[in-house]
């Protein structure tokens, strides 16, 4: 066992949803579970714990802030170094920068020297478990679960699905398509800290039996993920609704091939209406938020006022390469900006607690893993950052004149980024 010794965020429980709290000389005690892998063992005031734990070697971090990990729910491995490539809007970024990316992918080299950035950059920021697209090559995903092993990532991440409205080079065929995904999840799902997820790209770049391949693979592995792209830009939509002229909205493709289900995750869900909402909310699917894509590529703003009252599931997430920053701080930062955007619907601006949360234990909670990563809870996987405060002169400033939690919070928010991530700390290994 081993033990930390600093001020400690966490969420208090399933019941307070998201009421952090912040224990300010607090102890976080780890240990091996069964299959070695390391879970809190307990987790509060230190002058209360330690003497329960006090055999245990105690890491005195002191003035650090340790917090969960950070869950990003959408983000695409091919695309790091499509991140800042200006475009009109979704259709003309994919035509001119992102296919062109993705098609080097198919060289296994570039894949794993990608994949070994890729993962390196998320625990620099902070990030601990990640929902990941990869690209249509079966390459790609080997090369991006085998680093992840290596660094005791928690990854979700598929073969891209895309067999139609693609360029030679990324485009692939139906049924070979869903051959190579079903190899995919025997080959990767569940081994240590991996997941599948099953990845039509969106309903244009996808055929019908494609589509129903896909669904068809999700019913038949239940506990396997699904990750796609809804209702992000309104071109898009107008598309979708041209090669679906009798479905009743585009999420509504997405439920025809039993596509919409627990452990289904929607990037975007912008330009929804209530039924969609319903529509996820009752199937148990869960909305991936990415507000620095959707300011970057201009693709409008998530309603925060009807996603809650709608009461779905949703999340925070990057999308880099639309997405312009890896940090949390960058996108907790952007989605308090849409959240201002829709302030008048909402009542209120989203609090500082609430934008942690929805990159924490919120999206945990979305990806069906509650419990098991995103807070500090004992049980949870031992996945935290180290936060320095002072890490830059300003955030030194405004976080030792932070009269409450939610002012400290905010702080680091709107300050925040790589630098203030001391230290990213993973269930079993250390990486710094
Ligand atoms: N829709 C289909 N593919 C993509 C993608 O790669 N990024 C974003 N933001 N939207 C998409
Ligand atoms: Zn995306």
């Amino acid at each position: 066992m081993k033990a930390w010794r600093a001020s400690i965020l966490y969420f208090a429980g399933p019941a307070q949803a998201h009421q952090a709290v912040l224990e300010s000389d607090g102890l976080l005690v780890t240990g091996p579970d069964a299959q070695g892998r390391q879970r809190v063992q307990a987790v509060g005031a230190y002058s209360q714990l330690a003497p329960r734990f006090a055999g245990v070697p105690v890491e005195q971090l002191s003035g650090r802030i340790i917090a969960p990990g950070f869950v990003d729910m959408h983000i695409h491995y091919p695309q790091l170094d499509v991140i800042g490539s200006p475009a009109d809007g979704l259709l003309p970024w994919l035509e001119s920068y992102t296919f062109p990316h993705e098609k080097r992918f198919e060289v296994p080299e570039y894949s794993a020297q990608a994949a070994t950035v890729f993962i390196a950059e998320l625990l620099r920021n902070g990030v601990t478990t990640a929902f990941s697209f990869a690209s249509s090559h079966p390459a790609s995903v080997n090369a991006l679960f085998a680093e992840a092993q290596t660094r005791s990532l928690r990854l979700i991440t598929g073969k891209v699905l895309m067999d139609q409205n693609a360029p030679d080079g990324v485009r692939d065929d139906t049924e070979q398509s869903l051959l190579d995904s079903e190899a995919l999840i025997q080959r990767w799902h569940g081994v240590d800290r991996l997941g599948y997820a099953i990845t039509p790209r969106f309903v244009p770049s996808c055929s019908a039996a494609q589509l129903r391949g896909a669904g068809e693979l999700a019913a038949r592995y239940p506990d396997v993920w699904i990750q796609s792209h809804a209702a992000e830009n309104r071109d898009e939509i107008a598309w979708v609704r041209q090669l679906y002229p009798d479905a009743r909205s585009y999420l509504s493709v997405y439920e025809r091939f039993g596509l919409l289900r627990q452990r289904a995750v929607y990037a975007h869900c912008i330009h929804i209406d209530d039924e969609d909402r319903a529509l996820l909310q009752g199937s148990g699917a869960a909305a991936a938020v990415c507000p620095t894509s959707n300011l970057f590529l201009g693709s409008g703003f998530f309603d925060y006022a009807a996603a809650e009252r709608a009461g779905f599931q949703f999340g925070l997430a990057s999308d880099v390469g639309g997405g312009t920053s890896f940090s949390p701080f960058h996108t907790m930062l952007a989605a308090y900006y849409v959240g201002r955007e829709g302030h008048s619907k909402l009542g209120v601006s989203l609090s500082p607690q609430s934008l942690w949360w929805q990159h924490t234990a919120g999206a945990a909670r979305a990806l069906g893993l509650e419990g098991v990563v995103g807070n500090l809870l004992p049980g949870c996987e031992a996945d935290f950052v180290v936060l320095n405060p002072q890490a830059t002169p300003l955030l030194a400033r405004k976080t030792a004149q932070a009269a409450s939690l939610d002012e400290l919070l905010f702080a680091m928010i709107v300050l925040g980024d790589d630098r203030l991530v001391e230290k990213t700390v993973i269930s079993q290994a250390e990486t710094s």
